[in-house]
């Protein structure tokens, strides 16, 4: 009898898997996230109870004793060890606690390209318990001014060769009392210091941990500037908690303490800084620094540096497939891809041409509260539910109306959950476990974010502005940003979908797609700017017969502009306010521009169909 009962038992157990498998196929690879997450909450959980607290800054040094000789950073034809990279960094907060008086609490703004030095400095400015304004090195005057005034950095570190554009706002900087230091040995102008001879002459030895005894989890460590696609930057207040959070997504990725990681992301964002260079620290992995990204380089150097795990944004995989095919295409030791925004016909591009690459596509915003991981690879998904979502804090994807630009309202005045497969606005609860630090010195752009009386009157909510959906396996899917959806004859037009429609055409390498305003007409109209490939024209015939063919009527571009690139921000998203504010005024744009007039296709645009359309005797 027991007999049998142990055999029952015996051969339930064996097939328990099978069953959980049929249940959920994923089941297996739920269950590693569950158990990578629970540790990363009882790691979050130690650190903050520790005293000194336990920074990402406590976690390199306990690298470099752990493996001082390890490669930390290759750059160029430099390389440098754990152990080197202390030193630097040593010699760094020396010379700047010496001649900027800089002591705990202080904030200093970093002005310069990706360079190793970029890493000493904020290693340096860590160990003297300051924090990092990490200011993008492309902006300028006004926008670079701002970005001064929204961190109240006490001082300025700018690479040499941005030595011209800080000189154009000295003067404001001066008023403003900033110090100013330059990396260069000498620097003789009024108002400027040099920094590299300060930082040779220093000594290497380590710092008192004294200096930063009082950094805890919730101080800031660092601003990041998010760009958006309109107004002056934003700095995205990021504490210690919210870089050990962003530095974790490498484990869930699943990189190795012998991976090799790609970083040609800018530093001063999010995705190169904090998922990047602190989640490498994390695992203690080598980092291969690049200054800026190249398609043509990309796999080369992957190749030359035995490369394994490459980060990437917005349109990079799409940059890398329009590389020509060469026969080496698979020859690289990458092995898994870490980042966001891929669309699905990239994804499998990519694949198809590079070979066995995992990708591990994640959501979520520097400021934002929530985030997603597409552990389970599915090809299109930016993320996959998973029940400590929910434990975490309440989300929610919420009815949008496009047209007004808000979340629509019931009576009570209150928003309404989308029925699942739907799409909506997705919202997270701010809460002490999902908090929102919002924006230094900008109380109206963090409330804009905020988002009230959602469920229960007086609740509040992270505004992601992404428009998601989420199947009914828990996959959540990117479907639009605020802003990039806009409303054409009462319909919502979705501009990434009809750019990956667009791409479809041969003649056609990029698609940037935006609605116009048509004096007259509610809403926007599509208007598509195009890049083409080389040594192609624009096929209007192809381009018609296949936008009338897939995008029904209102989603199909009545302009096209050709151009020769497409602008995109600095973490390679697509530019479009400006382009639709240029409009389709023939003696505006000096570009080749086409009309699509019905039933024929895309005509060249003249300015009488521009005056026809603008007096009103065109109807669109
Ligand atoms: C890359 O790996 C190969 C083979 O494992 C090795 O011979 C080579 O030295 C490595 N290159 C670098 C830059 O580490």
């Amino acid at each position: 009898m027991s007999a049998y009962f142990l055999y029952t038992a015996l051969t339930g157990l064996a097939i328990l898997p099978l069953l959980l498998y049929i249940r959920n196929p994923y089941f297996f690879k739920d269950l590693r996230y569950t158990i990578t997450a629970l540790h990363i909450v009882f790691r979050m959980t130690r650190y903050s109870k520790r005293k000194p607290f336990y920074s990402i800054l406590e976690c390199f040094l306990d690298k470099v004793a752990k493996h001082p000789h390890k490669p930390f950073i290759v750059f160029e034809k430099s390389s440098y060890t754990y152990r080197e990279a202390d030193e630097e960094s040593n010699k760094v907060a020396r010379a700047l606690s010496t001649h900027a008086q800089l002591k705990e609490g202080d904030t200093v703004a970093l002005f310069l390209g990706n360079e190793p030095l970029y890493v000493w400095m904020w290693l340096g400015l860590a160990k003297l318990g300051c924090t990092a304004a990490l200011i993008n090195y492309n902006i300028r005057s006004k926008s670079l001014l701002h970005c001064f005034s929204c961190c109240e950095a006490k001082v300025l570190v700018a690479g040499a060769e941005l030595r011209g554009a800080v000189e154009e706002v000295l003067p404001s900087l001066q008023q403003q009392g900033v110090r100013v230091f330059i990396l260069s040995e000498d620097c003789d102008a009024e108002g400027m210091e040099s920094l590299s001879d300060k930082i040779r002459q220093a000594s290497d030895q380590p710092l008192s941990p004294q200096l930063r005894a009082n950094v805890h989890l919730k101080s800031p460590a660092l601003y990041i500037y998010t760009s958006g696609t309109t107004g002056l930057p934003k700095a995205a207040v990021i504490n210690h908690q919210r870089i050990w959070m962003a530095s974790f997504l490498q484990s869930i990725a699943g990189v190795h303490s012998d991976d090799v990681i790609y970083i040609y992301l800018p530093l001063y964002h999010s995705a190169g800084f904090l998922m990047g260079l602190c989640g490498a620290i994390d695992k203690g992995i080598t980092i291969v620094l690049r200054r800026k990204f190249s398609a043509s380089q990309f796999l080369d150097d992957c190749r030359k540096y035995n490369v394994t795990v490459i980060q990437y944004i917005g349109e990079i995989m799409r940059y890398l497939c329009n590389t020509p095919k060469k026969d080496n295409d698979r020859d690289h030791k990458v092995r898994l891809a870490l980042g966001n925004g891929i669309r699905a016909d990239t994804w499998a591009d990519f694949l198809q041409r590079f070979g066995d690459i995992r990708i591990c596509e994640c959501y979520g915003a520097t400021e934002g509260n929530i985030g997603f991981v597409n552990y389970v690879g599915k090809v299109g998904a930016i993320g996959k539910e998973h029940f400590l979502h929910r434990a975490s804090g309440r989300y929610a994807l919420i009815r949008y109306d496009t047209e007004k630009e808000e979340p629509v309202r019931d009576s009570r005045g209150l928003c309404t959950e989308v029925p699942r497969g739907e799409t909506g606005l997705l919202v997270a609860e701010i809460g002490a476990r999902t908090p929102f630090s919002g924006y230094a010195k900008n109380k109206q752009q963090t409330e804009k974010k905020k988002l009230r009386d959602v469920f229960v009157k007086g609740d509040f909510y992270f505004n992601s502005g992404d428009l998601l959906k989420i199947d009914h396996e828990g996959f959540v899917y990117f479907q639009d940003r605020i802003g990039d959806t806009f409303r054409w004859k009462g319909e919502n037009v979705a501009t990434t979908e009809v750019a990956d429609h667009l791409i479809m055409v041969d003649c056609i390498e990029e698609a940037n797609v935006y609605g116009v305003k048509v004096p007259g007409h509610e809403g926007r109209i599509g208007m598509a700017a195009l890049k083409l490939r080389e040594d192609m024209d624009f096929d209007s015939r192809a381009t018609y017969q296949h936008v009338k063919t897939y995008l029904p009527s209102y989603a199909r571009p009545r302009f096209i502009r050709i151009r020769d690139s497409l602008a995109v921000t600095g973490t390679f998203k697509q530019m479009k306010v400006k382009l639709a504010e240029e409009g389709f005024n023939p003696a505006v744009i000096t570009e080749p521009l086409f009309y699509l007039e019905d039933s024929k296709g895309y005509i060249p645009m003249t300015q009488e169909i521009f005056s026809s359309i603008a007096e009103g005797r065109l109807r669109l």
